[in-house]
């Protein structure tokens, strides 16, 4: 790829800002020599004012979402790519998130501008492990963990059952909630069709991977050994 559209595909700007960054040498190898927009060179051994250029495409990152945004770019109000910096933003193949959660859940979230990886990791197959910790309104009743856990349990208006499901109680209203699926809602459901209510819902880990050590509304780009830890068992 030409440099001028592999820098401005990075949201360096636009192919014209570019070319004028290549005018005013901007463009440099990592000793300070001056590139040309036609130049052959890997990525690795470009620096723009001196700095390093954004990983190409191809990139998952990690995000601990805070309260209160949402996840989808039309959505009104604060949405996730808003916590990006601006580069991240404009870059092509833009940045989506794998999967979605609520506006009122935290935690644990995904972007990619990998299509293949996105659909690897939310592939049924892949049977990624979605690891929740909620609060609730009222005492567990009783029984939903064996109902969570039966592969019988069915949703308000839907046609086939949940997979099984695995619910740790940590007191009567602090539980882990471990799942496979991502159907719309689907903790917020599980608890409201036992008659209860989730106050505060934060997803953890995706299979062995955790948000620990990333605050809300930090993020980092995920490295090939994180990544193969959302594949990992959460048990394992
Ligand atoms: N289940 C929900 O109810 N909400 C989420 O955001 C994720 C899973």
């Amino acid at each position: 790829m030409r440099l001028v559209k592999l820098i401005a595909n990075l949201g360096y700007g636009s192919r014209k800002e570019v070319a004028w960054m290549f005018r005013e040498g901007r463009i440099t190898d990592p000793d300070g020599e001056v590139l040309y927009a036609d130049d052959k060179v890997e990525h690795a051994h470009i620096r723009i004012d001196g700095e390093p250029l954004d990983p190409p495409t191809g990139i998952v990152l990690m995000m601990n979402k805070p309260l209160g945004v949402t996840c989808s770019r039309k959505d009104p109000g604060r949405v996730v790519y808003d916590l990006l910096p601006l580069r991240y933003r404009q870059r092509s193949p833009a940045l989506s998130t794998v999967g979605r959660l609520d506006r009122d859940t935290s935690g644990l979230l995904l972007l990619t501008d990998d299509g293949a990886m996105l659909h690897r990791i939310i592939s049924p197959r892949a049977n990624v492990t979605k690891v929740y910790e909620a609060t609730l309104a009222q005492d567990l009743r009783g029984d939903e963990q064996a109902l969570f856990a039966s592969g019988t349990m069915m949703l308000e208006s839907e046609t086939t059952p949940l997979l099984p499901a695995k619910l740790d109680v940590f007191a009567p209203r602090h539980v882990r909630l471990s799942i496979t699926e991502g159907r719309y809602h689907q903790v917020r459901r599980m608890f409201a069709a036992t008659g209860n209510h989730v106050d505060t819902l934060q997803r953890t880990a995706l299979g062995r991977l955790s948000t620990d050590g990333l605050q809300a509304g930090a993020w980092r780009q995920l490295e090939t050994n994180d990544i193969a830890q959302i594949f990992e068992s959460a048990d394992s």
